[in-house]
């Protein structure tokens, strides 16, 4: 993006294919990075494939831009290269040091940096025109600015949410969708205005201005258990943003880039809410995560009984079980406990016990998150099994051991109408023979309700961070 704002606009609104020597070398260079992107994309559908993946973007997205500097319409190599340093002194940390835990807030941010960058080029390039844009170049630096400005206030806002900087409870007042209906319209019509009238900046400017308030109030209203999907949402409005900016400077790989970007960001939105058993409509308007009224919340929690166990006492419960499910939950990301768990399962299956993971499709804090701690732990892929494979096999598990995982093992979500989470699909822990919880405390899951299943007379609850306690079940194990 950065490479982009230094192309020279009389040259930018050509066909976009330049026809010499030069020209097709860069044509050629962005279809190789636009396959790379589409491979890339294929082999993230399986963990074990998720590394060579990452590479295949990786190299995409080099291709891209040493395809965009090769360019004849840049006029200087200085800022970009300042760019470039710039970029990769922020970039690298942020890959490098970033916790898993904190993936979400991470990939928040960086689409507020991309959105920024779009949105910087739409902003430019109007602003070299002089407001004398054609109407098809105004209606896509239109929707850039707009899509850009939305992201840029809307991740930022997604960001604080999950750092914790700005509340994840819902922020609810009277009249609020109403309200921002009626700004989103406002700002739709300036656009349409624009397209037929480009040469009123100071309506550009607007509309700019209105998109980036819509970003702020569009998160207020949405609690920070949902944060995820908004992200993967705002990633989408991002990608969107960036094929638009790929229409209005003539840049195909923008256009492939920003388009595959949009519809994977949608389509993972949708697939969470799914996951979740909630609409879209449910997630942006409905407020979720607000304190519950009574019921189901955790007040109360202190009064009733559970069932502790030690250590030593699972360990013998977990030896001579045939039949274990590990259900690994967003704790087990906290304590990176995983390469830990992946030594527990070698030493019961030494023992001739089977060990199955159960993953939850939203699981930890982001999607595959789950999957990628355990690959990361080298846990054979054959041993995963979706909520679709082994909800019926519950009934034959002698023990399951529920690793800081606590919303997708509630049976309130089968069994009280009453509560926030009801009709989300579950892992059916319940339905096994025993099960063996690893947690620090009574406190909820993210979505802030009461587990039933800590008082199920069939589980024990093993007190402490999940990495000490695995430790002790591995010696305890050994020591049989
Ligand atoms: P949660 O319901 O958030 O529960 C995690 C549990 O881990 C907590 O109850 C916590 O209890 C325990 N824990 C934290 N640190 C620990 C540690 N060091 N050692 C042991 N236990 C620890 O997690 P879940 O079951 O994975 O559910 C995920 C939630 O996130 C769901 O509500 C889901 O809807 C939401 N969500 C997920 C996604 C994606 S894509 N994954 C997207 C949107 C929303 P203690 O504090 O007592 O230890």
């Amino acid at each position: 993006m950065i490479v982009l704002l230094q192309v020279d606009p009389a040259g930018a609104h050509g066909t976009g294919i330049a026809t010499d020597a030069r020209g097709i070398a860069i044509q050629l260079t962005y279809l190789a990075a636009g396959v790379l992107f589409i491979l890339g994309l294929r082999s993230l559908t399986r963990p074990d494939r998720a590394q060579r993946g990452m590479q295949q973007a990786a190299l995409g997205m080099l291709l891209a831009i040493i395809g965009t500097l090769l360019h004849h319409d840049i006029v200087r190599y200085d800022w970009i290269i300042g760019g470039l340093l710039l970029g990769t002194a922020i970039g690298y940390p942020l890959g490098m040091f970033v916790p898993m835990t904190a993936m979400p807030q991470r990939i928040a941010v960086s689409h507020m940096f991309g959105a920024l960058a779009a949105t910087l080029v739409g902003v430019a390039e109007y602003w070299l025109l002089r407001g004398d844009v054609p109407r098809p170049i105004m209606a896509a630096l239109g929707f850039e600015v707009l899509f850009g400005a939305i992201t840029i206030t809307g991740s930022f806002m997604a960001f604080g949410k999950l750092q914790g900087f700005i509340t994840g409870t819902p922020i609810t007042y009277r009249g609020q969708n109403a309200t921002n209906l009626v700004l989103f319209a406002a700002t739709v019509g300036l656009f349409a205005f624009l397209v037929f009238r480009p040469g009123t900046p100071a309506l550009f400017y607007a509309m700019v201005a209105c998109a980036l308030a819509i970003g702020v109030l569009m998160v207020l209203p949405i609690g920070g258990a949902d944060m995820p999907v908004v992200v993967s949402l705002l990633n989408s409005y991002a990608g969107l943003a960036a094929a638009a900016t790929g229409f209005a400077i003539g840049n195909t790989v923008l256009i492939v880039c920003g388009a595959l970007d949009g519809a994977s960001g949608l389509l993972l939105s949708v697939l969470m809410s799914k996951a979740m058993n909630r609409s879209f409509r449910n997630v942006l308007f409905g407020a979720f995560g607000a304190a519950p009224e009574g019921g189901a919340a955790a007040a109360g929690a202190a009064d009733r009984p559970v069932r502790a166990t030690t250590a030593e006492d699972a360990a013998v419960q977990l030896a001579f079980s045939r039949l274990v499910v590990v259900v690994p939950g967003y704790g087990m990301a906290v304590a990176q406990c995983q390469h830990q768990v992946r030594e527990l399962a070698g030493l019961l299956e030494k023992r001739g016990a089977e060990v199955k993971y159960a993953i939850h499709p939203v699981a930890g804090r982001m999607p595959g998150h789950m999957n990628v701690l355990l690959a990361e732990a080298n846990v054979p892929y054959d041993r995963l099994f979706d909520l679709d494979e082994i909800n019926d096999q519950f009934d034959h598990v002698d023990a399951v051991l529920v690793i800081g995982a606590n919303d997708v093992v509630n049976p309130a979500a089968r069994t009280d109408p009453a509560s926030p989470i009801y009709g989300m699909p579950i892992l059916n822990v319940d339905s096994a023979r025993s099960v063996i919880v690893l947690k620090r405390s009574m406190a909820a899951g993210y979505s802030g309700v009461e587990n039933e299943l800590f008082y199920n007379p069939k589980t024990e609850m093993l007190f402490g961070d999940a990495k000490k306690s695995i430790e002790t079940l591995v010696a305890e194990v050994k020591a049989l």
